[in-house]
């Protein structure tokens, strides 16, 4: 019985060894709920790696005036820029960005979304917000303008 119990560990760690070693192959599925590496594959061509952003393309997303100023509202103007994109001049650390598109994201699942939140608000900005599913889902379903969007942003700051 012993013997039998570490035959099947053994089994069950070079299968997870396997699936290590596949993920940087299959980097779609990786990605799913990865919010690193989706960043990598669907932002940082603009952002950069790490959300420093690229002066006068695209803003950096690791931005302490917005965020915590945003606090709990966080998640709904993320997923709400990642659902409507965004246009119109925004400044970030006294540089504008002016007549950019930032093009729709609303083909990313509500899981990849959660993801990139994740990695977004938690990982780059340090801020502990809830990610709720009621948020995530008002934000998918109901359009808002890029002046809307804006007015968030600046209400905040
Ligand atoms: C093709 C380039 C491009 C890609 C790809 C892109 N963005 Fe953007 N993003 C922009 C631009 C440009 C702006 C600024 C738009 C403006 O000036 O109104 C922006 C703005 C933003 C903002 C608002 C920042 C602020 O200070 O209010 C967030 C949040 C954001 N992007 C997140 C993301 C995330 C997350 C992804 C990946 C899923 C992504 N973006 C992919 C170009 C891009």
């Amino acid at each position: 019985m012993m013997v039998l119990k570490k035959f099947t560990l053994s089994l069950l760690s070079l299968a997870a060894l396997g699936a290590a070693l596949a993920a940087p192959v299959s980097a779609a599925g990786a990605a799913e709920n990865n919010g690193e590496a989706l960043f990598n594959q669907r932002c940082a061509a603009c952002h950069q790696p790490g959300g420093i952003g690229t002066p006068g393309l695209a803003p950096p997303l690791v931005n302490s005036m917005l965020w915590p100023a945003l606090a709990e509202q966080a998640p709904a103007y993320l997923w709400g820029v990642l659902n409507n994109g965004l246009s119109g001049t925004i400044e970030v650390d006294g540089i504008g960005y002016y007549g950019l598109v930032m093009p729709t994201q609303a083909d990313l699942t509500a899981a990849q979304m959660k993801a990139l939140a994740a990695y977004v608000l938690g990982d780059l900005n340090g801020l502990n917000v809830v990610l709720a599913d009621e948020v995530l889902e008002y934000a998918r379903s109901t359009p808002q303008s890029h002046s809307q969007l804006r007015g968030v942003r600046k209400n905040a700051q």
